[in-house]
């Protein structure tokens, strides 16, 4: 098990290679959860994630023939892209055995950190098996994303951050294979011992949007130090996460991963006890353009944001044009208007009309229809 002082040592090698990152108290967030809510903002580490901490500990141990033969990872993501940005700072060759459908933007950048990126099957296991391989075979470092005690104290010193920038009744980590959770767990307890640390793992219909945590399980290593570690475990809806990643950028302006917001749909669902201070891990914020354009139309419907009305008007000039005036003056965005005249029950002389308009809230949503109700219009809501 690693000790409280390989985590300072692992600060130590750190220093000046990783972010100390910023912690930031939210007042929305503190207010929606009726207590103090500090974000430590690891997706504004280097690479996007806390995983350069454990990759960069873990290079800086390795001898002279290892690293003469590189190292060699397996990862879906986030790890892929820490390990070649240490090796490349470290002057070290790397390999990376990433899966097929790993997120492009993870893969991109790792490349682009000078790893070579070799594909494999369909899930991590096979990519860590041909990774491992590839270590007995040429004598390279292997660096395993969490089963490992040098990873786990790197992933530690968000710990000792946290307990220097924020006295915290409970910490809220995310857990994939519970490197990062054992890790601030190990810290916290020597450092803040009176502080709480509950680990947030994703619904399995929540693995596509928080790709970082998806399948892993802890592992020999991290399954028993969590036991040890973890005062609670819960678990958050694809829907808690896309609303949180959404609240996140429009409230708190940081762009953070389906992973790294798995803390806020936790505390906001209402899942965490007490009602002290608590410190949210966001540890990490790489996302494709293209998840993020779908979680923010997700999160916006499932808000209650987007109203879609059907209705219908009389079939003369003008009258579509009338009932958006109307619209227009409730100050409400019409996002698309259809025409229906076929399929719909329609009566002879009238044309279907199903409007999209961005609302408040739910409650908005509410007025909205009475409101339209009270224009003499018919109205079915279809969402
Ligand atoms: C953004 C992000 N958060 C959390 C985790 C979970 O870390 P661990 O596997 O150490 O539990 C990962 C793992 O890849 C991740 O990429």
């Amino acid at each position: 098990m690693p000790a409280a002082a390989d985590i300072e040592r692992a600060r130590e090698r750190l220093a000046g290679v990783a972010r100390v990152t910023p912690v930031y108290r939210s007042e929305t967030i503190s207010r929606l959860a009726g207590r103090d809510v500090h974000l430590k903002a690891e997706n504004l580490q280097r690479t996007g994630s806390f995983k350069i901490r454990g990759a960069v500990n873990k290079l800086s141990t390795l001898g002279k023939a290892q690293r003469a033969a590189g190292v060699v990872a397996a990862s879906a993501g986030n790890h892929a892209q820490a390990v070649a940005w240490a090796a490349r700072e470290a002057g070290v060759g790397a390999t990376i055995f990433v899966p097929q459908d790993a997120a492009m933007a993870k893969v991109e950048a790792t490349k682009g950190y000078g790893a070579e990126v070799r594909m494999v099957g369909q899930g991590i296991e096979e990519a860590l098996a041909e990774a491992r391989k590839l270590s007995e075979e040429t004598g390279a470092g292997f660096v395993h994303p969490f089963e490992d005690e040098t990873v786990v104290a790197g992933q530690g010193t968000i710990g000792l951050e946290l307990a220097e920038q924020v006295t915290a009744e409970t910490v809220l980590v995310p857990i994939g294979g519970g490197g990062l959770a054992a890790g601030i767990g190990l810290a916290l307890r020597a450092s803040a011992p009176r502080t709480k640390v509950v680990g947030i793992r994703a619904a399995r219909d929540a693995f596509a949007l928080a790709d970082g945590i998806a399948v892993k399980e802890p592992g020999e290593l991290t399954g028993p130090l969590l036991e040890e570690v973890l005062d609670d475990v819960v678990e958050v809806s694809p829907d808690g996460i896309a609303q949180a990643i959404v609240l996140l950028l429009e409230r708190t302006k940081l762009l953070v991963e389906g992973a790294g917001a798995v803390g806020i749909a936790a505390l906001l669902a209402g899942k965490i006890a007490g009602d002290g201070p608590v410190a949210v891990v966001l540890s990490g914020g790489n996302i494709d353009a293209s998840t993020l354009i779908e979680v923010v139309r997700y999160g916006v419907t499932t808000a209650g944001r987007h109203l879609v009305v059907r209705t219908s008007v009389p079939d003369r000039p003008g009258e579509l044009l009338k009932l958006l005036q109307l619209v227009a003056e409730e100050r409400v965005n019409v996002l698309s208007v259809e025409h229906r005249r076929e399929g719909v029950d329609i009566p002879v002389g009238a044309t279907g009309i199903d409007l999209t308009l961005l609302t408040r809230d739910e409650a908005h949503c509410e007025a909205l229809l009475d409101q339209m109700r009270g224009w003499g219009y018919e109205v079915e809501r279809l969402r």
